[in-house]
């Protein structure tokens, strides 16, 4: 098969866990005899600084041209005090809207060989495996009208029927193939949107008898996910919710650099680390690889469905786990692994 995929690394660690995450896609493609038919673009702080905005149309056309996009990070501390528009975030956003990708797939699991990685007990972790579906082309990130002046600023929460059912389906048709339970996510002791994303999935998941739905407010949600993880099996939510919830998911994970994630519409993918460009560690190959690594075998199995490759992307992770070579944010009782050792010991593994 043919993998036609488009690269961008954008800021800060961006490069470095893209460029790990290319090597294991090679080793895939070497092993599995695929091709692969790579394309790099611009997007987020580097993109502003060669042409003046965050996600050049140039990009956007390489996305389409694409079956599917592989995205680093994006983020630069120099734009800290820039309005949110022209913003290295503003790219992001952009080409999430432009592709459409809205049901945002971030699995959270703990690996057994990380249960001491993370600072909770272990009894608590032990055994998570839950998968958040984040809707992710609405709500407060895109909702009109908002603005800032002088004494006032104001965003604007809001869904459509239609949003709201699409990414339900998704969440339902998850829960189907793994333990036939969704959590929905919302505020609706206090928000009309949360009312209506409740009464909403409750319809949705009429047509899905044998999944079990339950409701959760969203504060007790974020206690719950580091009370009892295990409880959840999808966890369906609104697009900032969801960025909330997936950092907590970093704790249970072992660390934010281990949580990959997939983005999906009707017709492309986009798949990108959970983690930011974290500028503080970045160009010093110590960024975790594993959460781009793992976002490579979300790509082959949801956009060209080659199951195989993608366990086998998930299995030689799980061995470089085991053989304890990780880097520092994974707290190893060794020396820790760089960036560039931990993507080639995936690709050995495979
Ligand atoms: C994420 C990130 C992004 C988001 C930022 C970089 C815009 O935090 O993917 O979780 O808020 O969606
Ligand atoms: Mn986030």
């Amino acid at each position: 098969m043919n993998l036609k995929i488009l690269l961008l690394p954008g800021d800060g660690i961006g490069t470095e866990v893209t460029a790990a995450a290319v090597e294991v896609l090679k080793a895939v493609a070497k092993k599995f005899g695929h091709t692969l038919e790579l394309s790099e673009g611009l997007l987020g702080g580097v993109a502003i600084h060669k042409t003046g905005t965050p996600f050049p149309k140039e990009t956007e056309d390489l996305c389409q041209k694409a079956d599917a996009t592989l995205m680093g990070a994006v983020g630069l501390p120099e734009f800290d005090a820039a309005p949110p528009s022209q913003r290295p975030e503003a790219g992001l956003l952009g080409m999430r809207r432009v592709l459409d990708v809205f049901a945002n797939l971030r699995p959270v699991r703990t690996w057994p060989a990380l249960v001491d990685s993370s600072p909770l007990k272990n009894h608590v972790v032990e055994g998570t495996d839950m998968i958040i579906v984040r809707e992710l082309t609405g709500g407060l990130y895109y909702g009109q009208p908002r603005g800032i002046d002088n004494d006032r600023a104001f965003n604007t929460m809001s869904y459509t029927r239609k949003e709201v059912e699409r990414v339900t389906h998704t969440a339902f048709k998850l829960a189907g193939n793994r333990r036939k339970r969704v959590t929905s996510v919302d505020k609706s002791n206090v928000l009309e949107v949360s009312q209506f994303w409740r009464k909403v999935v409750i319809e949705v998941a009429r047509q899905y008898p044998d999944i079990q739905l339950e409701h959760m407010l969203v504060d007790n949600a974020a206690m719950q996910m580091v009370l009892r993880p295990t409880q959840f099996d999808v966890m369906l939510t609104e697009n900032t919710f969801g960025d909330i919830l997936s950092d907590v998911g970093g704790i249970l994970a072992g660390s934010i650099g281990m949580l990959p994630s997939a983005s999906l519409g009707e017709k492309k993918g986009l798949y990108e680390p959970v983690h930011g460009s974290a500028p503080d560690i970045a160009g010093q190959n110590k960024a975790n690889p594993l959460g781009a690594i793992g976002s490579v075998a979300a790509m082959l199995e949801y956009t060209f469905g080659l199951m195989k490759e993608a366990a086998a992307v998930n299995n030689a992770i799980g061995k470089v786990l085991e053989s304890g070579k990780v880097t520092a944010d994974l707290r190893p009782k060794g020396k820790p692994a760089t960036t560039t050792e931990v993507g080639q010991a995936v690709s050995e593994a495979i």
